[in-house]
């Protein structure tokens, strides 16, 4: 049998079909899981997954705790289960994908993960879940398998756009699971822009006071609360899903100018955007309430989020001279640092003497890159998110209804079929740190509008991310995405039927 017939995405390092029964998830199903509270978290998550598709409680137990004749799911931290990073990752970044690892083993009555952390085992058991199917008997079964599976790269994410138009907590949890089933990791907010302020920003109330209603015309106003944030970040723990938090400055800043009249020359608050147009609105170096401004949003952020990033945009800044650039975002990326927390900056930072392992994002592959060539020399690693390939805001064809067309249109196989370390020449694949997708919400204006860009694209963006070259290819991805709709479809996702794929549905 080919390992395409099981239809995992992303595909794992190595998977070997078993001549042997299935795992069936009978009546008398139970979770083992070790008793830390981490790996307890864990298998409480795998009993509630399996607890809705097969509409009965789950019982989670100790090592040890199950019983003849019950069809066990094993959950187990374990060193020993570490499976080694593949030649292909950056070696830097290699520890860090080996503790992704995970194996499992599926086979009649068990069934078995087991990884050297909870996010190995996690990625581990949302494996096992993709292998369900139900079998005549009308029970959801694993076909008997071995995978070992670690990924490529360390960061697999997706930027979203809270600013243009906002996501509530209740959808932004959606696109959290979704990422989760494809082993994407880091999800990206893009809490600030022209358009409005999105997250309650203590030392700042006016931000939110004043500018959280804003949105692109058509588009939907709020924000997030700090109990949203928090609430948010161990949903996405919980899921594997780290969150990284964008303050974009010194540009795309016309709703905090609003909010706080004293950052413009002028003293008077601008008018209220709702329109497309980027790059007008900026921060001013020499005015005296920029810096505190600065200061105070970004340490709310870093003190505010758990992850050990921050993001602090540094795009499209179309109205400054080079040395204010380079001093507003030194000043921002100091104020990061102090709190702690690594650097994250759009492209457009890569100009910027940033401390080593500061992250350049690679958006628009068509300028000149020697900057960030030279970035790449001193320290930063690239995040690879081109707007030709993984912006799934751009519409598929000419055909589709919503979304935008700048980088040009976006089919499924152009989302799946490209190679991020061949991406910038002159920079060593080592340089990588990962891909990530961005869906920007100006035509998004709801949660079926987002996961119709998402799907199938998202899928494809996280396998490039995931699986190692040697295992990537369009045929076989096309193959298995043709029966994903059962999961979407089971869910209630929303997802665009590309003429490039033969649906199974
Ligand atoms: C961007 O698309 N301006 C990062």
């Amino acid at each position: 049998m080919q390992p395409e017939a099981i239809e995992l995405i992303p595909q794992p390092l190595r998977i070997e079909p078993l001549d042997d029964e299935p795992f069936v998830l009978g009546p008398r199903l139970v979770v083992l899981v070790g008793d830390s509270p981490d790996e307890v978290s864990v298998g409480v998550l795998a009993a509630d997954l399996l607890g809705r598709l097969t509409h009965r409680a789950v019982e989670v137990r100790g090592h040890g705790g199950a019983v003849r004749g019950e069809d066990v799911l094993v959950l187990r931290v374990t060193p020993d289960a570490a499976v080694p990073a593949h030649e292909s990752t950056p070696a830097p970044d290699r520890a860090a994908t080996t503790a992704q690892s995970y194996r499992l083993e599926a086979g009649p009555g068990r069934a078995q993960v087991s990884a050297p952390t909870t996010a190995g085992l996690l990625a581990g058991f949302l494996t096992f879940q993709q292998l369900l199917r139900p079998g005549p008997d009308g029970y959801l079964r694993a076909r008997a398998v071995q995978v070992e599976d670690v990924p490529r790269y360390r960061w697999r994410g997706l930027s979203l756009d809270l600013a243009r138009s906002f996501f509530p907590p209740d959808e932004i949890k959606v696109v959290i699971s979704l990422m989760a089933h494809y082993k994407l990791n880091m999800l990206h907010l893009h809490l600030t822009d022209d358009q409005a302020w999105r997250l309650e920003t203590p030392s700042r109330p006016r931000l939110v006071d004043e500018a959280a209603v804003g949105a692109v015309t058509g588009g939907r106003g709020g924000h997030l609360t700090i109990a949203d944030l928090r609430d948010l970040t161990s949903y996405a723990w919980a899921r594997g899903v780290t969150l990284v938090p964008e303050i974009d400055l010194p540009g795309h800043v016309n709703a905090a100018l609003r909010a706080y009249p004293e950052l413009n020359p002028s003293g008077e608050a601008p008018p209220r955007h709702a329109g497309l147009e980027v790059g007008f609105s900026r921060l001013t170096a020499a005015l005296p309430a920029t810096q505190g401004f600065v200061e105070d949003v970004l340490n709310d952020v870093a003190r505010l989020t758990a992850g050990p990033y921050v993001h602090l945009g540094g795009d499209e800044v179309l109205t400054m001279e080079g040395a204010e650039y380079t001093e507003l975002i030194a000043a921002a990326a100091k104020v990061v640092q102090e709190a702690g927390k690594t650097v994250v900056g759009w492209q457009e930072v890569a100009g910027v003497p940033l401390a080593p392992g500061a992250v350049v994002q690679l958006w628009d592959t068509r300028p000149d890159l020697q900057a960030v060539r030279e970035a790449v020399e001193s320290g930063a690693r690239l995040l690879m998110s081109p707007g030709a390939r993984v912006y799934l805001d751009m519409k598929y064809d000419a055909s589709t209804e919503l979304g935008l067309e700048w980088a040009g249109h976006i089919e499924l196989r152009d989302a799946y079929d490209w190679e991020p370390s061949a991406l910038v020449e002159g920079v060593a694949a080592d340089a990588v740190i990962g891909v990530e997708a961005a869906v920007w919400s100006e035509t998004l204006h709801d949660l079926d509008s987002l996961l119709r860009m998402l799907l199938p694209r998202l899928a494809a963006v996280a396998e490039v991310a995931w699986t190692v070259p040697e295992h990537r290819s369009w045929e076989g991805f096309r193959a298995r995405v043709a029966r994903q709709p059962v999961f979407w479809d089971r869910a209630g996702f929303a997802w665009h039927r590309s003429p490039q794929v033969d649906w199974t549905l």
